[in-house]
């Protein structure tokens, strides 16, 4: 498919301050050592905590990590869990292994396929060996739960409140990485008891939070996004645009 950055559309409006920070924020990944101050990660909790949600049930507790001893053993064990991950997992290794653990993995691929899908499977290899880091050294992590008894959608509702810290961070020149990987750490009890994770909560995800090592923000192309423009009779096709080009 086709991709491109904003094409020019500002006429008859320039761009606003938050869609340039819409544009521009990229996920980081090396981060300065110090931590971003406390009143900064405040003001990205209140983005957060002010976002809309379904019914206005604000299903979503945080937790903000930044003592450094909590944050290295994180790194481990997920490390740790994603190698026993991957051992049960990775049937390629051998053909012994082929036979016998095969229809072992399909069988945990199928039921949980958005997390071993292709993509956060290859990051689950690169993890447990240790070629990329789960964390990427963040002085700082939000995680962000999710209350299940939330109105319809509430990992919606975690995803919107989420990205409005995303957008609030980046706004004050703060950097940012999503780290969906960090729900390894829910395979081991200690840390589901550690961040007292249990019904009605669940974790949801994490955020990178810091200050970033290079400029990383700036824009990069999307795919090219075919829309579908009804403006006519019910009877009429609508129109297609090609947003993006
Ligand atoms: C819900 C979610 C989970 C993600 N998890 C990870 C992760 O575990 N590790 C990582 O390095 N990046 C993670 N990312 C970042 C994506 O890889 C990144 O957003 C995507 O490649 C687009 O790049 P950009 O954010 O720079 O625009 C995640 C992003 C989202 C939205």
């Amino acid at each position: 498919m086709a991709s491109s950055t904003a094409p020019n559309i500002t006429e008859p409006l320039e761009w606003t301050e938050v869609e340039k920070v819409i544009l521009t924020r990229r996920s980081t990944r090396a981060f300065k050592k110090e931590a971003i101050p406390d009143y900064m990660i405040r003001r990205i909790l209140e983005a957060g905590r002010f976002a809309p949600s379904a019914g206005n049930s604000q299903p979503w507790r945080f937790a903000v990590v930044k003592s450094p001893e909590i944050l290295s053993a994180m790194e481990a064990d997920a490390v740790k869990i994603s190698k026993r991950m991957m051992f049960v997992l990775d049937y390629t290794r051998s053909r012994l292994r082929n036979i016998l653990l095969k229809p072992i993995s399909k069988f945990f691929i199928r039921l949980r396929y958005n997390e071993l899908h292709p993509v956060p499977f290859g990051l689950l290899a690169a993890i447990a060996n240790e070629r990329a880091p789960v964390f990427h050294h963040a002085p700082a992590l939000i995680l962000l739960f999710e209350d299940q008894r939330g109105v319809s959608c509430p990992a919606t509702d975690i995803g919107i409140c989420g990205e409005n810290m995303v957008l609030a961070a980046h706004s004050m020149g703060a950097a940012t990485c999503w780290i969906g990987m960090i729900k390894v750490l829910m395979y081991d009890p200690k840390w589901k008891k550690f961040f007292s994770v249990k019904y009605p909560y669940q974790l949801n995800n994490c955020l990178a939070l810091g200050w970033p090592k290079v400029a990383s923000d700036g824009q990069v192309p999307r795919e090219v996004q075919h829309v579908e423009w009804y403006e006519g009779q019910m009877e009429e096709p609508p129109r297609i645009e090609r947003q993006g080009e």
